[in-house]
């Protein structure tokens, strides 16, 4: 229940006036998918494409995250989806704020990422399922968190002992085992174009 003592302002300045000062419009490219899929390598890519473009973005990545605004969360099942809650609150800010934004979160839970959706509008939101067989971010295993769970070191490791729902409807998948990085982030670069030109 809406507490009916908090009266949300209005303010002089909104979106729209923000986009006119900044050129375009804002949205959320939200990858998900495995630890070692590729998704923080992609969404830095495209984030310095945009650069190069001059639009304004800001990447949110689950590593970084978690040690500042989430660092009392863990990783079981209440706080991934406490840890997706605040990150599409927060998604949802910078897009008010007329901020592209990119997110690289495993976030395992279709319905989470469901509940973002619709939290940022239907219109703002672009999932990107970052798609790669466990066999072969467990073979990369960059940052050593694989074998460390094998090893039975961390708990609750997503694709391990943990699920991993895969979307079903994402706006874009990248196989990232099929694809090289550059053929990827053209992928990526070309969806977002697309977006930028909409009125
Ligand atoms: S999410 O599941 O809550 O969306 P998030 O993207 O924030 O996860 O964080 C994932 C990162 O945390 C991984 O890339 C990995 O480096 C690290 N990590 C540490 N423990 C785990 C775990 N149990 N499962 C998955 N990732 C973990």
């Amino acid at each position: 229940m809406p507490d009916p003592n908090i009266i949300p302002q209005k303010h002089r300045i909104n979106k729209d006036d923000r986009k006119n000062l900044l050129g375009n419009d804002s949205f959320v490219i939200w990858f998900t998918g495995l630890s070692g899929s590729g998704k923080s390598t992609l969404a830095n890519l495209l984030e310095q494409r945009l650069n190069e473009k001059r639009v304004l973005t800001y990447l949110l990545d689950g590593d970084n995250v978690r040690t500042g605004l989430n660092k009392d969360l863990g990783f079981g099942d209440e706080d991934r989806i406490e840890n997706i809650r605040r990150l599409g609150e927060v998604s949802k800010l910078f897009l008010d704020a007329g901020i592209v934004v990119l997110t690289a979160f495993i976030s395992p839970f279709r319905s989470d990422r469901e509940t973002v959706r619709e939290l940022v509008g239907k219109e703002n939101f672009h999932e990107v399922y970052v798609k790669c067989p466990l066999e072969l971010c467990e073979s990369r295993d960059v940052k050593g968190l694989y074998s460390k769970a094998r090893a039975g070191q961390i708990p609750k490791f997503t694709g391990i002992d943990s699920p991993y729902e895969e979307p079903l409807n994402a706006e874009l998948v990248i196989d990232t085992s099929a694809l090289t990085i550059e053929d990827s982030v053209s992928l990526l670069d070309d969806y977002v174009s697309g977006l930028l030109k909409r009125k």
